[in-house]
């Protein structure tokens, strides 16, 4: 019989990260969480506060953006975990202005976190997963690489990165029986929307068929088809959970 599975999930203490981790316990997986290398005690902190520290779950420092970095500490880790069964690339940061404001600092924190983060941490992941002959990975894309955000060049340019990276990888890994999706989240109520000025955030709302923001646990229930037995057809998709708000 297989042991326990075991997930990945980048970014965790975000809110989409957080409400992941919680859906994975509770389906019995043991999660392995990353923060931010120095951040040790806010993230022990997250734990208790969110009620997670009871659940099988382990915190590692990886900074997504550093690539040397990721290759050590995730070589050692997979040695430690022996297989690894679904990782969620989940880390992502915004730096909005317009692109006649934009800096190339802006440009490129974005591009490190959201996309370079994609080949280093999915790399070591992808080929441990094709030895053992299966794995699912899922990419924290969003709906504004779909359809493109005013204020978000850099963002959205990433974002659709993901995507094309999801197929191409998804094609890579269908013989060694990974399979590779995307979800592009609509707005979410997490604090990085609502951080967003607040006209600007209700003149968005207006447009969404919905009227109003994702729950964290409606955009993790689609992460969470896609890593189960259901989901094991899918592969190479964009499941999108943005109210309406793009329909492809
Ligand atoms: N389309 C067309 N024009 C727009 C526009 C849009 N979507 N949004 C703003 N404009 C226009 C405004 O009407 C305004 O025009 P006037 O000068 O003629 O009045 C002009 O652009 C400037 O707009 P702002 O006052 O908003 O400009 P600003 O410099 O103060 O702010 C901004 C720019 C920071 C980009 C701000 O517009 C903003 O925060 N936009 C939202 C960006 C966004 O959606 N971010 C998503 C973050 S959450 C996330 O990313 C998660 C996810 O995956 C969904």
């Amino acid at each position: 019989m297989k042991g326990q599975k075991i997930v990945l999930v980048t970014g965790a203490a975000g809110g989409i990260g957080t409400e992941v981790c919680r859906m994975f316990l509770s389906e019995g997986y043991k999660v392995v969480a990353t923060h931010r290398p120095g951040k040790e005690e806010q993230a022990k902190n997250w734990l208790a506060q969110e009620k997670l520290e009871s659940g099988d779950i382990q915190l590692l420092a990886l900074d997504v953006s550093d690539h040397k970095a990721v290759s050590e500490v995730l070589s050692e880790k997979l040695r430690e975990l022996g297989q690894i069964d679904v990782l969620v690339n989940n880390a992502g940061i915004t730096r909005d202005t317009t692109f006649k404001k934009m800096s190339w600092e802006q440009w490129q924190e974005v591009m490190e976190t959201n996309l370079n983060s994609l080949f280093s941490v999915t790399q070591p992941v992808f080929n441990q997963m094709c030895e053992q002959g299966s794995g699912r990975i899922i990419n924290i894309s969003s709906v504004n690489g779909l359809k493109g955000q005013y204020g978000q060049v850099n963002y959205s340019a990433a974002k659709a990165g993901m995507i094309g990276f999801t197929k191409a990888l998804a094609a890579e890994g269908a013989r060694f029986g990974v399979c590779v999706n995307a979800v592009a989240p609509g707005y979410t109520a997490t604090p990085m929307v609502t951080a967003i000025r607040e006209d600007v955030l209700d003149s968005i709302k207006a447009t969404i068929p919905l009227k109003r923001l994702a729950t964290t646990e409606e955009v993790a229930g689609a992460v969470l088809y896609l890593a189960g037995e259901h989901g094991g057809y899918v592969t190479g998709e964009t499941l999108s959970v943005n109210g309406g708000l793009y329909m492809q």
